[in-house]
């Protein structure tokens, strides 16, 4: 009858173990039995990146990245961007299911009573350069919060962290506009909470001298679609930051902040921003072949392409590309999208690209249809940051009251030198 163990026999004593699979995967803890004497530490696992080690259990976010599946919480990517909006998918992911008419409405309700920020924050805010990158004025402001919300330190209570989720899923938007007046020289504009999530948050952004701001439906609905595709991603490199730094019970704004920071980085959410620079550079589609021969010789990426887990179209990249017609019906075609079309022919074409398994990824898109609603490409990773605060939000919620998990603390190989005297400093070199 077959075990769902494995044997493993360690060749250097001979000896053999027998080592429980749990849900398909070995306890790294398991091996640690495995020793050549009793004064062995025994075996660990060297994954550098996580290629291959599962670092939780979640049941937030599934993918499937050979076959190009995102669900959350069980529901198809496909069918919430469709028939949801994002403050329903932001709790359902949060809390396990989709809300009834009258807990989405309570949680609207609340999530708007809660996305004024301080005018402290606003002075903070004033501090930064004039031309501050708004990524890093939204990563600086959203661990300040830490400071004007001391309660939020109590992470084991769960009315404690209920209301520091519904401050961060309230004032994201808000920061993520000042950030961008700041930028541009003009005033800040205050949350209005007649209008939606995402027409509040154009609201803040462009309003200008007009007493009440009208948000064009279509462009709110394509932003609730973004943000929505947006919502989470199972265990990547900025919510890997959340659980980690959350795991040490820092409050979520310390945690956000460190999820949003590594989400900043070119590889990760900052690389819609880069597309836009390379597509920039590129210019016209004649000049695509030439950019992928560099690209195939070691220079530089294709941004935009490429995913550790996917390894097959991003689901997320289909939607984006659908959505960009109905954004263009209204804002006109942004000539990028032509020459993004092409490249991506052209790669999924090349056998480079097909060998490695390279498609676009969300980044790919996104940023073509941010820029024809009127957004700046340092904007764009804020557009990330807004939505993924749900996810990060969820994990990290997950995490604290998960209880397998401890502090957050990988093991290492030292591959330094095993001892050495100290020399008195005249004595050196
Ligand atoms: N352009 C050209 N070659 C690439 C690209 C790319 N975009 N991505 C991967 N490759 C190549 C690598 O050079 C490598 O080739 P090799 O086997 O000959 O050495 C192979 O494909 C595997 O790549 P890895 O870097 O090992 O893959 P990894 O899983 O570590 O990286 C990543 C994934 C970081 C997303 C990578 O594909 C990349 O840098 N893409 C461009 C940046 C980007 O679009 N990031 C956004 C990802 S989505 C998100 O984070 C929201």
């Amino acid at each position: 009858m077959s075990k769902d163990t494995l044997t493993i026999v360690d060749n250097r004593t001979e000896k053999t173990y027998e080592v429980p699979l749990f849900k398909g995967a070995v306890r790294a803890m398991d091996l640690r039995q495995i020793k050549v004497n009793a004064e062995d530490f025994g075996v660990m696992t060297y994954d550098p990146a996580f290629m291959n080690t599962a670092s939780c259990q979640s049941s937030i976010t599934f993918i499937d990245g050979d076959k190009g599946i995102l669900r959350y919480r069980g529901y198809p990517i496909e069918q919430l961007a469709e028939k949801c909006s994002f403050l329903e998918v932001a709790y359902l992911v949060l809390f396990g299911e989709l809300p009834t008419a009258s807990q989405l409405k309570e949680w609207e309700t609340e999530i708007t009573l809660h996305t004024m920020i301080h005018e402290s924050v606003k002075k903070f805010m004033a501090g930064f350069h004039y031309d501050a990158h708004p990524m890093g004025m939204l990563v600086s402001t959203v661990a300040a919060l830490s400071t004007f919300y001391p309660d939020a330190k109590s992470v084991l209570d769960p009315k404690v962290r209920r209301l520091q989720i519904l401050r961060l899923i309230g004032k994201m938007p808000t920061i993520a506009a000042c950030a961008y007046r700041h930028r541009m020289g003009y005033p800040i504009v205050n949350p209005d909470n007649d209008l939606s999530y995402t027409a509040n948050f154009m609201n803040m952004l462009w309003r200008m001298v007009e007493p009440k701001f009208v948000a064009n439906p279509v462009l709110a609905r394509a932003l609730d679609i973004l943000f929505i595709l947006h919502a989470d991603h199972e265990q990547n490199c900025g919510t890997n930051a959340m659980r980690a730094v959350g795991s040490s019970q820092a409050d979520p704004y310390l945690a956000t902040a460190a999820a949003a920071a590594a989400l900043a980085g070119p590889l990760h959410g900052g690389a819609n921003e880069e597309v836009l620079k390379m597509l920039d550079e590129i210019s016209t589609v004649d000049r695509i072949p030439a950019f992928i021969e560099q690209v195939k010789g070691g220079k530089g990426r294709l941004m935009g392409f490429g995913h550790r887990v996917y390894k097959n179209y991003d689901p997320r990249a289909r939607i984006i590309k659908q959505t960009a017609e109905e954004v263009f019906k209204v804002t006109g075609r942004n000539p990028k999208l032509e020459i993004a079309i092409e490249l991506e022919k052209i790669a999924l074409s090349d056998e480079y690209f097909i060998k490695r398994k390279l498609y676009p990824n969300v980044d790919f898109y996104s940023g073509i249809i941010y820029q024809a609603m009127g957004f700046t490409p340092e904007m764009f990773t804020v557009l990330f940051a807004i939505p993924r605060t749900a996810g990060w939000l969820a994990q990290w919620q997950e995490m604290i009251t998960d209880p397998e998990q401890k502090i957050a603390r990988p093991r290492q190989i030292y591959t330094g030198h095993w001892i050495k005297e100290v020399v008195p400093i005249e004595k050196r070199g």
